[in-house]
């Protein structure tokens, strides 16, 4: 999931690749780099460990200032050779020709084995250099660029976006894409190419969105685009909605502040305009969503990360409320297991960045194993490649979510799917009308109950204090609750770097209880609902084993306090609904108070990006 951007202009490309970096740094920042054709037909590259800032500096530190009108430029995301100067992209071969790549090259040991005994020289320990050096060889017999890597692609087993430029051919870039996602932005005074729009909304809003196997030499003044077979292709163009506007912290120390606090006017732009008089509107889920909620007589839902646990509460409601069969299943597995589709399913992607590489591979996958498959995806990102795969779109509306670990997509995603089931539910006759304006009044006062519950944070600051010298933890829930334990040791994780595990308060004693000491923290959300005195039995069993506890409760749980356990109450008479939405928002300001007390990067934490666009 590294980040491509590139141009051919008429001025200096230099500040365009810079910008588009930094708007891309969000798929990965363990180094970058830039390469452009300088006025004598040269390379002059510049690379940096970290993030973009960093290659920033490097540059100013220069004498002589990277000055050309064609470059391609890398923020990456290792997954072959650590993050290193000379593993960062652009790789270069001979000399003459240079790429950037997003994917893996699954046959790169291969490739690099015949390589070497052709004479090629590895300066780096990545996947990619085989790419630049594949074209290099294609060179010496192809009369042109664009032929080099139509016949260089053909020996690459695996993903890729590539864009690659020649001191050869200094009019133009090549761009292609399996994969991995690649777009061309058609510009005034000039052509571009790269992973997201984002990365040229402030150049240009036109898009051509490349296919799989497209190819395409991208000149100053001409775009050609060929298709898998070689075929020149019309690719329409389509403007962007998308707005440049760089996302700033506000009065906020970090996005993932601003984005937990975000979350009351989130929710409000989730609801707006898809509900009316206590009623969703079906539509909403697209034109023929009436018809495919009838129809269908069961439902797959497949995400990854965060959003996977939004699927694991969906599932839960689907199942109780609307009387539908409902799995959930991450879909890096579920993309290699060759699942058994019935008709009549309703296949739902969720994902805030409609990108994630597995997520869509299972949907592309799905839809070959049964091509009467209808799919919705609930997705915060309008123009991403989830939303052009599938029959039906819902955006969750969130805005931008920049901080790596997802705050208000997680909380738009589950008012989305209460909006779906209810949606549902109406369709098949599972859902009275009563039941529905009561589902849809709890969503309406989400927001003011959040708001509420953020009045906590001083109480859980100090919490955090206490919890920084943890290295592990345990979150128990029940019912919907243990999939909001997930999501909060997940967050604590990816932030903290605290070891974390969650399960179901009534697995414990099948194991996981062995781990309980005094230095095991235990993290229990208690909501007053029919588990509620199954999950304080749970509770007690971890109690007399001497675990420091934390409990979020209901106010009207009254869990009984004890020594060395802290018992928060967060607010009272949520439904099941309400509840998962608003015992998340505590457990995002635990991990991120805990983070800051431990000093990590909390909106860029080690290893990780905030769009897993690689396998
Ligand atoms: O964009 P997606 O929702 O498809 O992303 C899925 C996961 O990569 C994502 O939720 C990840 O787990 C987050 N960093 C968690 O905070």
């Amino acid at each position: 999931m590294c980040g491509i951007v590139g141009g051919v202009t008429d001025k200096n490309i230099t500040p365009l690749l810079l910008e588009g970096l930094n708007r891309l740094e969000y798929r990965g920042y363990d180094s970058s780099g830039l390469i452009v054709l300088s006025q004598k037909n040269s390379f002059d590259r510049a690379r940096s460990v970290g993030k973009v800032s960093n290659l920033e500096k490097n540059l100013k530190l220069r004498n002589k200032e990277i000055n050309g009108n064609i470059g391609i430029a890398h923020t990456r995301w290792a997954t072959h050779g650590e993050p290193s100067s000379r593993n960062a992209h652009p790789h270069i071969s001979k000399n003459t020709v240079s790429v950037v790549h997003n994917g893996i090259i699954e046959n790169y040991i291969e490739l690099k084995n015949s390589q070497i005994r052709q004479g090629y020289e590895f300066k780096s320990e990545t996947d990619t250099e085989v790419i630049a050096h594949s074209i290099d060889l294609e060179m010496n017999s192809c009369t042109s660029l664009v032929e080099s890597v139509q016949k260089a692609v053909k020996s690459l087993q695996g993903s890729y976006g590539i864009g690659v430029i020649s001191s050869k051919y200094p009019d133009q870039i090549i761009a292609a894409r399996k994969g991995s996602p690649l777009l061309i932005g058609i510009g005034e005074n000039g052509n571009y190419i790269a992973s997201d729009q984002m990365a040229l909304l402030s150049t240009t809003k036109k898009f051509i969105y490349l296919e799989e196997g497209d190819i395409a030499e991208v000149k100053l003044d001409k775009v050609t685009i060929y298709d898998l077979n070689g075929k020149i292709v019309n690719r329409p163009a389509q403007e962007s909605k998308l707005k440049a506007g760089q996302a700033n912290k506000g009065n906020f120390d970090h996005f993932m502040q601003k984005e937990i606090f975000e979350q009351p006017q989130a929710i409000r732009d989730t609801l707006e305009s898809r509900i009316t008089n206590n009623s969703v509107i079906s539509s909403s889920f697209g034109h023929q969503a009436d018809e495919i909620f009838r129809s269908i007589t069961q439902i797959q839902i497949v995400a990854c990360g965060t959003s996977y646990n939004a699927g694991l509460v969906a599932k839960y409601w689907m199942e109780d409320i609307a009387k539908i069969p409902c799995n959930v299943e991450i879909a890096s597995e579920y993309r290699y297991r060759r699942p058994i589709i019935l008709d009549q399913t309703l296949f739902i992607a969720l994902s805030q960045s409609g990108e994630t590489a597995d997520t869509l591979e299972a949907l592309k996958i799905a839809k070959k194993l049964n091509n009467t498959l209808k799919s919705l995806c609930i997705t915060n990102s309008p123009e991403s490649s989830l939303t052009r795969l599938s029959d039906l779109t819902f955006l969750t509306h969130a805005g931008p979510e920049i901080g790596v670990a997802s705050t208000k997509a997680f909380t738009t995603q589950l008012v989305s799917l209460a909006l779906l089931l209810c949606a549902i539910g109406k369709l098949k006759g599972s859902i009275s009308k009563m039941q529905e304006s009561e589902i849809v009044s709890g969503l309406k006062k989400l927001p003011g109950l959040i708001n509420e519950t953020l009045l906590q944070e001083k109480q859980i600051m100090h919490l955090a204090k206490r919890f920084k010298n943890n290295s592990s933890a345990l979150f128990l829930g029940r019912g919907t609750m243990h999939a909001i334990a997930m999501e909060g040791a997940l967050k604590l994780k990816e932030i903290s770097y605290i070891h974390a595990e969650a399960y179901p308060a009534g697995e414990l004693k099948h194991g996981p209880i062995a781990l309980i000491d005094k230095n095991m923290p235990v993290i229990a959300i208690a909501p007053n609902d029919e588990l509620l005195e199954k999950l304080k039995s749970n509770l007690q069993e971890v109690k007399s084993r001497g675990s420091q506890m934390i409990v979020f409760e209901d106010e009207s749980s009254k869990v009984q306090s004890m020594d060395a356990m802290e018992v928060i109450q967060i607010t009272s008479n949520l439904g099941r609904i309400t509840a998962p939405i608003i015992f998340t928002i505590p457990l995002q300001l635990l991990s991120y108070h805990v983070a800051l007390e431990k000093g990590t990067d909390v909106d860029k934490p080690r290893n990780l990006a905030k769009s897993v666009t690689v396998e």
